[in-house]
């Protein structure tokens, strides 16, 4: 299984692998595989964690190869996952953070339905590089 966006650096790998069991294990989270669907090959992933069942609320965030950027690919297993979770799952919040830079994931978040509702400051270290995040919302109401 790659780690984040196909990496095969074996420390990556090892990282990713524990967090997808750790999710699965306590039940907080699970990370779908994205494959193309005309010829079966993995372009990424999407995740659900920090699922929580009293407030009804999770977080989602995906990651794709770069070959496979600009097709679209990326909103569609979103919504897909975001259709699952509100129907089964019974959620009422979902939110998600993108770094200020990053603006096709804001873009993703925007084109389904997420709303911008705050910065945080200084959030995230990217290549040594500090940044402000982008908070986005979605709520089952919005969803529907
Ligand atoms: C962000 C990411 C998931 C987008 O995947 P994708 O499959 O290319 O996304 P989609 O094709 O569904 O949509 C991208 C949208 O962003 C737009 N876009 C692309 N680059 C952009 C930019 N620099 N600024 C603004 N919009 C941009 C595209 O035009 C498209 O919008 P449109 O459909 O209105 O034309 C992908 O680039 C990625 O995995 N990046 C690395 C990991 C990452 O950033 N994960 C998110 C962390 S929060």
């Amino acid at each position: 299984m790659p780690n984040d966006c196909g990496s095969t650096d074996p420390t990556s790998v090892a990282r990713f692998m524990a967090g997808c069991r750790r999710m699965a294990e306590d039940g907080s989270g699970a990370r779908l595989a994205i494959e193309r669907r005309s010829d079966g090959t993995f372009v990424g992933w999407c995740t659900f964690n920090s699922w929580d069942a009293d407030f009804r609320s999770a977080s989602l965030g995906y990651c794709l190869k770069e070959a496979a950027w600009g097709h679209g690919y990326a909103t569609e297993a979103a919504r897909v996952l975001l259709q699952w979770a509100f129907d089964t799952l019974d959620l009422n919040r979902v939110q998600s953070e993108t770094d200020t830079r990053n603006g096709a994931s804001a873009r993703v978040l925007e084109k389904l339905g997420f709303v911008r509702e705050g910065t945080l400051r200084a959030d995230c270290i990217v290549n040594g590089a500090v940044s402000d995040s982008w908070v986005y919302g979605l709520l089952r109401r919005d969803w529907a």
